[in-house]
């Protein structure tokens, strides 16, 4: 007799308000609740950061191979995503030079999709289009993980970002954030200001020149949730002096016009303006990675430079996902 080829994907509850719940795929920072921070994915990332440093690596997940699909460079996303089901006793497969996949013959996403969703037990997903990794969800016979769909959104960058501040800083509640850069382009500040908004007493402060500032209706998205952020277009030393946290990002040249992109780096944080900051304890400096100058090399030893660290915790937090969606499946 044939065995029958398994149901890979039992799609979870949906939640209330309409959203995928982020146990089926991982789209969204709408999809996550402040419970789900602090009760799910924060103590299941810490868990995998103890168990990393002891051990190295576990077999929760011996069996589940993942799927990296990226149709846009990068190095943290991917290769924490690979690490991380390593770690957990699964394996990955790439395909991240698109131009020797099928899509280069012009085989659709959708087929793309259910193609893959064949050979493996999830997919990572990285598209230069807002909105194309919901819609290949809606085809896909696994669970999907948003890395990153063009300006939209990047919701693991934002998780990570969150333990980041939390481990750091002790707690997010009441702390002011300053977005520095560009906040029309990049999706990590999209993410970041959306999660925020789960916290209580959180002050926003976006700072960018008029041409990169944050997004009418993102801005309105923020206002409906009790969020106002406030907008400048200058990072004086005031401001640097009254953030707990200072998360800069980098011009998105890939998503500009030819003319855009001739845009010089309109912020950079020297020692100069750390000298300005919160002592060391009090305040941590931020940035998604990669930086192109807009925080300098000298900044690098100061201990309220978290940035490496930062992406560090891109991997225990990775796990924490990936164990939460593929155990049960
Ligand atoms: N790596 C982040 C992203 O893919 C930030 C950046 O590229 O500037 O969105
Ligand atoms: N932060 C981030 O997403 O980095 P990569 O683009 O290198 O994956």
């Amino acid at each position: 007799m044939l065995v029958a080829v398994k149901k890979r994907f039992t799609p979870k509850v949906n939640l209330k308000n309409g959203e995928t719940q982020w146990r089926n795929h991982v789209i969204s920072v709408r999809q996550f609740t402040r419970e789900d921070l602090d009760e799910v994915l924060f103590p299941a990332s810490e868990k995998m950061l103890t168990m990393v440093q002891e051990v190295g690596k576990v077999g929760f997940l011996s069996g589940k191979v993942l799927a990296c699909l990226f149709f846009e460079p990068s190095t943290r996303t991917m290769s924490s995503f690979f690490t991380a089901i390593e770690r957990l006793g699964g394996s990955a497969i790439a395909i991240n030079n698109v131009q020797f996949s099928s899509v280069s013959k012009g085989e659709s996403l959708r087929d793309t999709i259910r193609t893959l969703g064949g050979y493996t037990d999830a997919i990572v997903m990285r598209h230069p289009e807002e909105g194309s990794v919901a819609k290949a969800a809606e085809c896909s016979p696994v669970p999907i993980i948003n890395a990153g769909d063009g300006k939209g959104e990047h919701p693991t960058q934002a998780l990570l970002d969150l333990f980041t501040i939390q481990r750091e800083l002790s707690s997010i509640d009441g702390l002011t954030v300053t977005m520095v850069g560009d906040l029309a382009h990049g999706r990590t500040v999209h993410s970041l200001a959306r999660l925020l908004t789960l916290y209580e007493d959180v002050k926003i402060n976006f700072v960018s020149p008029a041409s990169l500032r944050m997004p009418a209706e993102k801005l309105a998205e923020l206002r409906g949730q009790g969020v106002v952020p406030r907008e400048l277009d200058r990072l004086d030393n005031d401001v640097v002096a009254e953030s707990d946290v200072l998360y800069i990002t980098r011009v998105q040249r890939e998503r500009m016009t030819e003319e855009e992109k001739r845009i010089d780096n309109p912020f950079i944080v020297t020692a100069e303006t750390m000298a300005h900051a919160k002592p060391k304890g009090k305040m941590i400096l931020m940035h998604p990675l990669p930086r192109v100058g807009e925080i300098s090399n000298e900044v690098d030893p100061d201990p309220r430079a978290a940035y490496f660290r930062q992406s560090e915790y891109g991997m225990y937090v990775r796990m924490g996902i990936l164990k939460e969606i593929l155990r049960s499946e």
